[in-house]
Parts: structure tokens; C-alpha cells; sequence
């Protein structure tokens, strides 16, 4: 029997090849350190079994379509926004993600971030560097307290509720939005469940947990950063467009809002110009999930997925069980060698 083929869009850590490999699966992997491009990613996918890919590679109809023999693709991300569900649905292609596993590496990140805006961390590091730090000063670099601050948070899935939980020591009050109520979540945390509109207005820092969709794009634009203190920081690690960038960019330089800290940008990789150049700005490379513990859990939940589904069974992340009615519930896959 000839082995199952599989595409990686990018070199992944090792273990999750190494599962792969072990299962006898052939396996092309793009070794560039950059991203594969359309028509490569056209070219790589003819004749494979299994696509896995990353949050930037865009699978949209043509790359489904260009993928004759196509049966999982296997997102090595938790959002799966640039891919085309119903497209893969309609043909049949099973969608997977990695849910869980980068859940506490970026709600930590999401602390990073409010402390590095709270507290001019990036402003302060460029300061000493440009030798500017001459001698202590009760007015140098002053920033803000975050103990006992209103902490917003939109969305309270899996990242929102862990970020609200690492408030704990902080004495914060928190508000949350979500379309149900989160009672586990009230009683840890005594969150409180408020409208969009009264935790922007409410909320020291502002922090977004949503997927990408057409009901969360541009959800905070002119009017929402309106909404908001002029104290206050809106935090971004989940999908850029989900903020409309423009907007932000002339909030930040009207001194509407105070700050920001974004991850993800609406054009990514590309940022919008006018931001970099504001200092109330802290700007990270889309880099949440980005340690080497929880990349390598997803790399091997991804991998594990592909295997499962390449067997024809359910695969344990998958994100459209309608592709398959008939799948059988996923088989056992053993991971311990390799975590
Ligand atoms: C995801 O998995 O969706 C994250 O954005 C990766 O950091």
C-alpha cells in the first residue's frame, strides 16, 4: 500500500514530525523560514492526503480545490479563520485546530502585555538603551497601577476566563462579556457579566478573546474606543481584525484611549504605519502561543489529528463534523515519547 501523503506548510517542532513519521506517513515539509507561498502552497498540495498548515497560510476554495486527494487539514492554531470551513465542508475535508493547549502561554501573554502598557516596559527598555537614563526621577516614565483596576474582558471561552483567573492577587474587579453567563467563572473570580457597552465604559484595561468572524470583525472601531476612558488600554491577542486598525491608530494619537498592546494585527504581517510610530504602542509579533512547551503540544495535537483522520476516523479536534457524518470517534494515537 502506498503511505499517506502530508504537506507541512513550515517546519514545526520536531515531535510532531517525528509522530508522523512514526505512523509511516510521507511527509513534504516547506524548510524555508518563511511562509510558502500561493502558488507553492498550489503546487505542494496536488496529491496529498493531508495539509498541515499555519494561522498565515490562507486555504481558501482555489487551495481547496487544488488539493484533489485532500481529506484533513490540520490547523496548527486554535482560531481557524484562514480557512474556508463550508469550502472543505462541501468536499468532504475534515478542519482541525488545537484547542487547550495555548491556552495558559497566552493568557500569560495577555499579562505581559497589560503590565508592559501599564508600565511603559518597551518605553523604558528604549530609554536606558538610547543612554537617555541620566539619573533618577520622581516624574521619569510614570505609568499606572493595575491593582485594584476594572479588568474587561470580551469573550470568556477558554483564554478570557484564564486570564480573569490570573487576576487573582491583583484585587481587580472584573467584568466580562459573553453570550452565556459563566457562573464557574463568577464564583472564582466574582466576575461580572455587563454589556459591551458598559465594560468599555467601565474598564481599566480591555482585553479581546474572540474568533474572527463576520459577526466579531471591526466589533471595536471609532465608536467603541469612544466608549472607553481615556485611561484605559485595549489589549489585542486574538485576531487583528476584530479592532479596526485605522481607527485605534487615530484613537491613540487623540489620546482617546491611553494604550495599547497588540499581538495580531488586521493586515498581518503588515501594520499599519501610523502606529508604529506612537510610543503609547506595544507591539509583538503575534507571538501567544509562542513557547516552547505549548508549541510543542500543538505541534503534536495537530499531528495527532492528521493521523487519526488519515485512518477515515473522527479526529479529535475536528472543527466541522458535518464533512463526515460517518466518521468513526477517534482511535488512540500515543503522544508520551514524543510531549
Ligand atoms: C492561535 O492558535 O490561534 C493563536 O493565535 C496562535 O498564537
Amino acid at each position: 500500500m502506498t503511505p499517506k501523503h502530508v504537506y507541512v506548510t513550515r517546519q514545526i517542532p520536531e515531535a510532531g514530525l517525528l509522530l508522523l513519521k512514526k505512523q509511516g506517513l510521507k511527509i513534504t515539509v516547506n524548510h524555508k523560514n518563511q511562509a510558502v507561498t500561493r502558488a507553492e502552497l498550489i503546487r505542494s498540495i496536488k496529491n496529498k492526503d493531508g495539509l498541515l498548515c499555519l494561522l498565515g497560510d490562507k486555504i481558501d476554495q482555489e487551495i481547496i480545490e487544488a488539493g484533489n486527494k485532500l481529506k484533513i487539514i490540520a490547523n496548527y492554531a486554535v482560531g481557524y479563520d484562514n480557512i474556508n470551513v463550508p469550502a472543505a465542508t462541501k468536499k468532504g475535508i475534515m478542519v482541525t485546530n488545537t484547542p487547550g493547549v495555548l491556552t495558559d502561554a497566552t493568557a500569560e501573554l495577555v499579562w505581559s502585555l497589560i503590565y508592559a502598557c501599564a508600565r511603559r516596559i518597551p518605553e523604558a527598555d528604549r530609554f536606558v538603551r538610547s543612554r537617555k537614563f541620566e539619573s533618577w526621577g520622581p516624574k521619569l516614565l510614570l505609568g499606572t497601577d493595575i491593582h485594584h483596576k476594572t479588568l474587561g474582558i470580551i469573550g470568556a471561552g477558554r483564554i478570557g476566563q484564564t486570564v480573569g483567573r490570573k487576576a487573582a492577587g491583583l484585587d481587580m474587579k472584573i467584568l466580562y462579556t459573553n453570550p452565556h453567563r459563566r457562573p464557574g467563572f463568577e464564583r472564582r473570580t466574582k466576575a461580572r457579566r455587563v454589556s459591551l457597552k458598559t465594560l468599555l465604559k467601565k474598564s481599566d484595561f480591555v482585553t479581546l478573546h474572540l474568533p474572527l468572524t463576520p459577526k466579531t470583525r471591526h466589533l471595536i472601531k471609532q465608536p467603541e474606543l469612544r466608549l472607553m476612558k481615556r485611561t484605559a488600554y485595549l489589549i489585542n491577542t486574538a485576531r487583528g481584525p476584530i479592532v479596526d486598525e485605522k481607527a485605534l491608530t487615530r484613537a491613540l494619537k487623540e489620546k482617546i484611549i491611553s494604550g495599547t498592546g497588540l499581538d495580531v494585527y488586521e493586515r498581518e504581517p503588515k501594520i499599519e504605519a501610523g502606529l508604529l510610530k506612537l510610543e503609547n504602542v506595544v507591539c509583538l509579533p503575534h507571538i501567544g502561543s509562542a513557547t516552547t512547551e505549548t508549541r510543542t503540544k500543538m505541534a503534536v495535537m495537530a499531528a495527532r489529528n492528521l493521523i487519526v483522520a488519515l485512518k477515515g476516523k473522527r479526529p479529535p479536534n475536528l472543527v466541522n463534523p458535518d464533512c463526515r457524518p460517518a466518521c468513526r470517534p477517534a482511535g488512540r494515537v500515543s503522544t508520551r515519547a514524543n510531549v
